[in-house]
């Protein structure tokens, strides 16, 4: 009765209409390429609907989101904190966890301060929308994460798009404004979908004498580039002229959570202005505790990051052996470009046939004729997975293209 009683209402909306008839959602759900549910984890492997399939999409770059200590870590912290603080820090206060995670992020990440949210996208979004004011202008490298999007579409400055990491075109968009404007430059280090490094230090260049502050999201640098996986900044020999990092805990530290770092006056700031902030529930014990311990993890076993990158060398090789455009990657993410959704989708399945599990991405994720199927590699993976991972791009080459 109650459930006859909900669908006579929500009928009479628009917007049940527009859900019920969205091309895009059908689409989805005719060819069924996402959100599919794992019956079982172990490493690098899944099971979907009983088959077991190498997982080749998962940001977890080192491996650390089922190491033995960072487990024990997490157990600890619901024992002594619970399942949650169920508020904001403004409004229930913050918890020693979350000081000892900032505290030990600003020490890794060389920087004054650091604040931590429940989600990467809080604290990406919250990187720009706590800073920009109406009158100021931002510079976006125009392939960064929806996250940094929803903090630019958020604020009243201005909006300036670069080409991708390119520093010509953010020369001449700067060309066009006067020196003094208050400017933001938003772009990541690692991006997440091209595998590209950013051109930091020509950014640096471009931007000198133009009153400009630098926002870089590293979430895909962090742990993964740079002496000991400092991020891009350290990669890149420019630790400590990027303004603020932000980025998440969900990738090479294996947890859930995101992190902004910067001069102890922009954190101060950003605690006071930031929507996401103010009005979100903070990071809980659990995540904190296992980002923390994977952060300890990733210092004191240096050897996962050598794994790691041992597996990108040899995975891009054979990538690049077979004839595949991996659109320059030059991080543990590489997309491989296949220019066309049907092939994309096609090529997927042949993968999942042969037992490896990988996203599509199509247009308007990923530029026209950019489609592609992104992977990531990990440290995690072994020998034997690579060498099913390798049988089964074989036989999607042979089978798709
Ligand atoms: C570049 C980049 N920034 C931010 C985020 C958001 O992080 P989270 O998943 O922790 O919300 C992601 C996650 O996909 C990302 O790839």
């Amino acid at each position: 009765m109650a459930v006859g009683i909900f669908n006579l209402f929500s009928k009479r909306n628009s917007f049940f209409q527009r859900c019920k008839v969205d091309e895009a959602t059908k689409l989805r759900h005719k060819y069924a390429p996402y959100y599919d549910i794992f019956d079982r984890q172990e490493g690098s492997r899944v099971w979907l609907k009983g088959k077991e399939l190498i997982l080749l999409s998962s940001n977890d770059y080192l491996g650390l989101s089922d190491h033995p200590s960072v487990i024990d870590a997490g157990k600890q912290a619901l024992d002594t904190w619970g399942a949650s603080s169920t508020g904001a820090r403004v409004a229930n206060g913050g918890r020693a966890y979350h000081r000892d995670l900032e505290e030990a992020l600003a020490e890794f990440l060389e920087v004054e301060a650091v604040h931590v949210h429940a989600a990467g996208y809080l604290s990406c979004m919250s990187a720009v929308q706590s800073f920009g004011q109406r009158g100021d202008l931002i510079l976006v490298d125009r392939n960064v994460h929806s996250s940094l999007w929803s903090g630019i579409h958020s604020c009243p400055a201005r909006v300036e798009k670069f080409s991708h990491n390119s520093p010509g075109s953010l020369k001449k968009a700067l060309s066009y404004e006067e020196a003094e404007t208050p400017k933001m430059l938003v772009f990541e280090g690692a991006y997440s979908m091209e595998g590209h490094i950013a051109p930091v230090e020509e950014f640096l260049e471009a931007i000198e004498g133009q009153n400009t502050m630098t926002i870089m999201d590293d979430a895909h640098g962090l742990g993964v580039l740079g002496v000991g996986g400092r991020g891009t900044a350290h990669h890149l020999g420019v630790n400590g002229q990027v303004d603020l990092i932000c980025g998440s805990l969900s990738k090479s530290l294996g947890s859930t959570g995101g992190f902004i770092g910067g001069a102890q006056c922009m954190i101060e700031y950003m605690r006071t202005h930031s929507k996401q902030t103010l009005f979100s529930a903070a990071l809980s014990g659990v995540q904190a505790a296992c980002a923390g311990e994977a952060l300890r993890v990733l210092q004191t076993e240096p050897q996962c990051i050598a794994r790691l990158w041992r597996n990108v060398k040899q995975y891009r090789e054979f990538l690049l052996e077979l004839g595949l455009d991996t659109w320059d990657s030059v991080t543990p993410a590489i997309p491989i470009v296949l220019g066309d959704k049907r092939k994309a989708y096609y090529f997927r399945q042949a993968l999942l046939e042969k037992g490896v599990y990988t996203t599509m991405a199509i247009a308007p994720s990923v530029p026209p004729k950019k489609e592609l199927i992104r992977t990531s590699i990990s440290a995690r993976h072994t020998d034997e997975d690579l060498d099913q991972i390798f049988e089964a791009f074989k036989y999607a080459v042979k089978k798709v293209l």
